[in-house]
């Protein structure tokens, strides 16, 4: 049974309008998406399904969630972020498209929690993750209401660890569909995704040119590929820095400076962090910094940037533009951290365009299908989307770009099932 304590919290139903119209403008972008929604309007594969959704509440998650609600689930969304959430397409979601929305964009994280238990009231059968906030929660507050759940799906990288983990550990209650595992996934929002809208919400945040910059990229995954990349094509130095040997022998031979990041510090102009983890720009490296060096994260979590470090060492603080915080050291210096050290494309910008996340959701409606149309229950682990589901995003995103594509002939493949012939 649904049980929603309250029904929506969204920052003003007025702002609706602009919502739905920077809706359709998206679903323009998202042609994947809309066949899937036209077919599950015909099919309802999902009628009777409970969703809680934690997503970065935007433009192209609203065009999932329309699709999913026109499958026939019955939907509630929290942000994935305290400040990702764009406010009109909130309110355009309550309003408009009759979808329980509990998200403001800037909530504190008392509030960011609040949310995420009011999505859980709706008991849901599936959750939608990215970044594991909703699941963890779940699990922590209410881990009864495992019992009701078919399963699960994680949108990026970082939830993805923090799920294995849990697996690991033997504390996951339920199965989990790792979507960032898809390549039609990871290889283009992580990598075509961040690496544009990182590059966007830098510049929307401080109007640089990136031309002549040294930037600093701490982490050469998909997201930090992507990162420097766009970078280098604007005219910047990139250098790169890795723990993982491999990555950081990719990121040499892809002509990048490599080095660690206490090497890195004084020489940057822009340090932008996609790794993941904690503290990888930390006290020691922001003592060497030169003056009015800007720090960015692109990362999912505001941890990778010591902040706590950053404040301490600051005799004053002052916002000097939207997204900006001037830092005066001590000793003269001033350091400028934007977005709050929060996922800067969706703090300063609109985080990634349509067109990317077209696959990336197109992924998630097609594995949300696949958990309701399961007929056992699988068992609590992590999964990978299955190969058909990443091929059929591949082809239809292909088809919908006028894209053409060869087919293996009878003779080819036979010869790739064949071992006798050699040279
Ligand atoms: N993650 C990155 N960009 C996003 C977007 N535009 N919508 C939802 N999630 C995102």
């Amino acid at each position: 049974m649904s049980r929603p304590t309250i029904e929506y919290h969204v920052r003003d139903l007025s702002l609706a309008p602009e919502g739905i119209k920077r809706i359709q403008w998206a679903a323009r972008e998202m042609p994947v998406v809309s066949l899937i929604r036209q077919r599950f309007a015909k099919e309802r594969p999902l009628e009777g399904i409970r969703i809680a959704g934690c997503l970065h509440i935007t433009t192209e998650t609203a065009n999932l969630a329309l699709c999913l609600k026109d499958g026939g689930a019955q939907l509630a969304l929290c942000a994935s972020n305290p400040l990702s959430t764009q406010d009109d397409v909130a309110a355009a979601l309550v309003a408009e498209y009759g979808i329980p929305v509990f998200a403001i964009r800037g909530e504190d994280p008392e509030i960011y929690y609040q949310h995420i238990r009011h999505a859980l009231d709706i008991v849901p059968h599936i959750t939608l993750d990215d970044g594991a906030d909703l699941v963890t929660t779940l699990h922590k507050e209410r881990p009864h209401q495992a019992r009701e759940v078919i399963g699960g799906t994680e949108e990026t990288t970082t939830g993805v660890i923090r799920l294995r983990s849990m697996a690991q550990q033997g504390a996951l209650l339920y199965p989990i569909i790792a979507v960032n595992e898809a390549s039609t996934k990871h290889l283009f929002d992580n990598r075509y995704g961040t690496g544009q809208s990182t590059i966007d919400g830098i510049t929307r945040a401080t109007n640089i040119l990136w031309a002549g910059k040294t930037v600093v990229v701490a982490g050469y995954g998909w997201c930090g590929r992507g990162v420097a990349m766009r970078a280098r094509g604007l005219g910047a130095k990139v250098i790169i820095t890795e723990v993982d040997p491999v990555k950081a022998l990719e990121a040499a031979m892809d002509g990048f400076m490599v080095m660690p990041m206490a090497q890195a510090a004084p020489l940057g102009d822009i340090f932008i962090t996609l790794t993941g983890d904690i503290n990888v720009i930390d006290r020691p490296h922001l003592e060497k910094m030169k003056d009015g060096a800007i720090l960015a994260n692109s990362g999912h979590f505001n941890v990778e940037i010591n902040i706590p470090a950053l404040e301490e060492m600051s005799v004053r603080k002052e916002r000097i533009r939207p997204h900006v915080d001037e830092y005066q050291l001590a000793d003269g210096r001033r350091l400028y951290l934007l977005g709050e050290g929060r996922l800067i494309n969706l703090a300063a910008a609109e985080g990634h365009p349509p067109s990317v996340m077209d696959m990336s959701f197109a992924n998630q409606a097609l594995a949300v299908e696949y958990l309701a149309r399961l007929k056992e229950r699988l068992s609590p682990a992590v999964y990978n989307v299955p190969k058909e589901i990443d091929d059929q995003v591949a082809r239809l995103k292909l088809a919908s770009m006028g894209i053409q594509i060869d087919a293996l002939t009878e003779e080819q493949r036979r010869y790739l099932s064949s071992w006798e012939e050699g040279t």
